[in-house]
């Protein structure tokens, strides 16, 4: 029964996320990429963290700096302002950015396409 449901959730994946996303503009092909690569640890609501901080108004906050949310000592320490560069090369490689962060585990977004389309989805949360 568990299995017969995980299969036929896959397959409607499979069916449904191809169809939307040709579907639609840049704008909910970013939300649904920022649902797939971000959300199981991410909410885009001010003040709800989850697992990972809340990524409302990121782009312009000062990295690691939300009063409550426990960050790693890396990110607490971090000295810099999320910009669309930042968050681009941190969403590719959050090590090559923050070295000893605990953004894990996160295997990178590997498209320049889909990253521009993430990050144009986060920005437009203000
Ligand atoms: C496996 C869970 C997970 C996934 C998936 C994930 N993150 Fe994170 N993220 C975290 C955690 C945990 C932190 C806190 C890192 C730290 O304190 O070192 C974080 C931190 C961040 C920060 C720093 C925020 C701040 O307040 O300085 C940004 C920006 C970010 N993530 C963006 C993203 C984006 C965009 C995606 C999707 C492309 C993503 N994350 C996917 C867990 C995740």
């Amino acid at each position: 029964m568990f299995r017969t449901t995980f299969v036929l959730t896959c397959i409607t994946f499979l069916i449904v996320f191809p169809t939307s996303s040709s579907m639609s503009q840049d704008a909910d092909a970013g939300q649904l990429l920022f649902n797939n690569a971000c959300r199981t640890c991410h909410s885009v609501k001010e003040g709800d963290n989850r697992l990972g901080p809340n990524l409302y108004k990121v782009l312009g906050r000062k990295a690691g700096s939300l009063p409550n949310y426990g960050y790693s000592d890396a990110m607490r320490s971090a000295d810099f302002v999320w910009d669309k560069e930042k968050l681009d090369r941190f969403i590719t490689d959050p090590d090559a950015v923050v070295t000893g962060n605990k953004m894990k585990p996160y295997g990178g977004l590997a498209s320049a396409d889909d990253r521009a389309k993430v990050i144009g989805f986060l920005e437009a949360q203000r």
